[in-house]
């Protein structure tokens, strides 16, 4: 095996990526599965999860897709045991499930905060602990949260983005002091600005984009597979020693 070769870097190893269907979830779910983990996607678009699941077979890869509003403990709980009967363990917990619309606050409704903090946050909470006590019994696991820029540094007109963002990264640093004596690992990726569905609305604004740029010293977007290398390098052996961190993967914007 060349020193680049990562094939093996996830052999043995059950993955459960949460928002898996596309997007930055679909970037790391593709990457975990072409390194040797087995993949379960767990998501609520059910034609997404089954294409990108299908996509990963078809290379010769491990994937199974499960439906799962997080927002709905019973579903999350369900899932988890699910994918523990399936495989006999969890290792790793990619938790990417997320949602945001820009709305200014005096128009921000209760249904919009709901909605926003329910998928970002509260899901996070339902997944990690569900599949935390099955990592306990084996005291190994490896935990990543899916932040943001905005975990930090404010965005108007994105008041329960940014709290359930900033929310995600103390839940990781959290289990990071709280699991850390049982072998497990919790830590934050944040993004910048990713091309997505999320964020396609803004792309096509050429005011938002030429402002943009100009803030991010790499001068360009990052792809999915930018914030793939980070985020599995979190859930790898090589981060054993890595705990409680928000990795932003930002071309620089928060230098
Ligand atoms: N795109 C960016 O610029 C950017 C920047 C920083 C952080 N992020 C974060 O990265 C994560 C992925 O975002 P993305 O840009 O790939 O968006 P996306 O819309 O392409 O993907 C989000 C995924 O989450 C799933 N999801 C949404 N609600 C769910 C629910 N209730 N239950 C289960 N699954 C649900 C969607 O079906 C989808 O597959 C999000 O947490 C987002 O906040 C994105």
């Amino acid at each position: 095996m060349s020193s680049d070769d990562t094939r093996h870097r996830f052999r043995d190893q059950v993955a459960v990526v949460v928002g898996g269907a596309q997007g930055i979830g679909k970037g790391i779910a593709v990457r975990l599965a072409r390194d040797g983990a087995e993949v379960v996607i767990a998501d609520i678009d059910r034609r997404m999860m089954a294409r990108t699941a299908r996509e990963i077979t078809g290379e010769g890869g491990s994937a199974r897709a499960v439906f799962c509003d997080v927002r709905r403990r019973q579903q999350v709980d369900r899932m988890a045991a699910r994918v523990v009967r399936w495989h006999g363990r969890i290792d790793i917990l990619m938790y990417i499930a997320g949602v945001g619309k820009g709305v200014p606050f005096t128009k921000t409704d209760e249904k919009l905060w709901d909605w926003t903090v329910d998928t970002n946050l509260k899901g996070a909470f339902f997944a990690a602990r569900a599949v935390v006590p099955h990592m306990i019994k084996r005291r190994r696991g490896k935990l990543v949260f899916m932040a943001s820029t905005n975990s930090w540094d404010a965005e108007a007109e994105l008041a329960p983005y940014n709290v359930s963002k900033a929310g995600l990264y103390l839940l990781a640093k959290t289990l990071a002091r709280e699991l850390g004596p049982y072998g497990i690992n919790s830590n934050a990726v944040g993004p910048g600005l990713i091309r997505t569905r999320l964020t396609a609305p803004m792309l096509k604004d050429p005011r938002f984009m030429k402002k943009y740029e100009n803030l991010i010293p790499l001068g360009r977007l990052g792809e999915p597979e930018d914030v793939a290398g980070p985020a599995t390098f979190l859930a790898s052996r090589d981060a054993d020693y890595v705990n409680g961190v928000l990795l932003f993967v930002d071309g620089g914007q928060l230098a």
